[in-house]
């Protein structure tokens, strides 16, 4: 018969193996997640919408609130016709708007060559903007310069 006492022991080393495997595996354990800074503005939804998104996707973003976000984006140098909402910095790199996570992965294991990723304006259908139910509207995710010069990264 198992007992209160030593089913709870039980589980705590299970939990300790299992940290151990994530370790061994390079698996970021629930609660460390990549790290990811956010500036947006402190009225804006679907920033927050967006910042749930990652933390849903393995990411544990810092968020700063900012009312200067051109001001913000002028200091990291994302061109203008890329910008959107809010602006996140993952690593070296900027993230501008509403960039699926997937994305932000893909960015991390191939490293390119290029200052950030942006999904330009709002989006209707990207992460943080999308109404359940809605139609899907395709949309790009771009890969920027900084002097300006974007790329298509991933279609949506
Ligand atoms: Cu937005
Ligand atoms: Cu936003």
């Amino acid at each position: 018969m198992t007992t209160r006492r030593s089913f709870v022991t039980q589980a705590a080393g299970l939990a300790l193996a299992s940290i151990g495997a994530r370790r061994l595996w390079g698996i970021a354990a629930p609660g460390a997640g990549t790290a990811i800074t956010v500036y947006k503005s402190a009225s804006c939804g679907c920033c927050a919408k967006w910042v749930d998104h990652l933390k849903a996707n393995g990411f544990t973003p810092t968020v700063h609130d900012d009312e200067g976000m051109d001001a913000v984006k002028d200091e990291m140098g994302v061109p203008k016709d890329v910008r959107s909402c809010h602006t996140a910095l993952l690593g070296r790199y900027i993230v501008e708007g509403h960039v699926p996570a997937s994305d932000l992965r893909r960015l991390l294991s191939e490293k390119p060559d290029v200052a950030g990723l942006a999904a330009p304006g709002m989006p209707g259908s990207s992460p943080g903007m999308a109404m359940p139910g809605a139609a899907h509207e395709p949309f790009e995710v771009l890969a920027f310069t900084r002097d300006g010069k974007s790329t298509v990264f991933a279609r949506h």
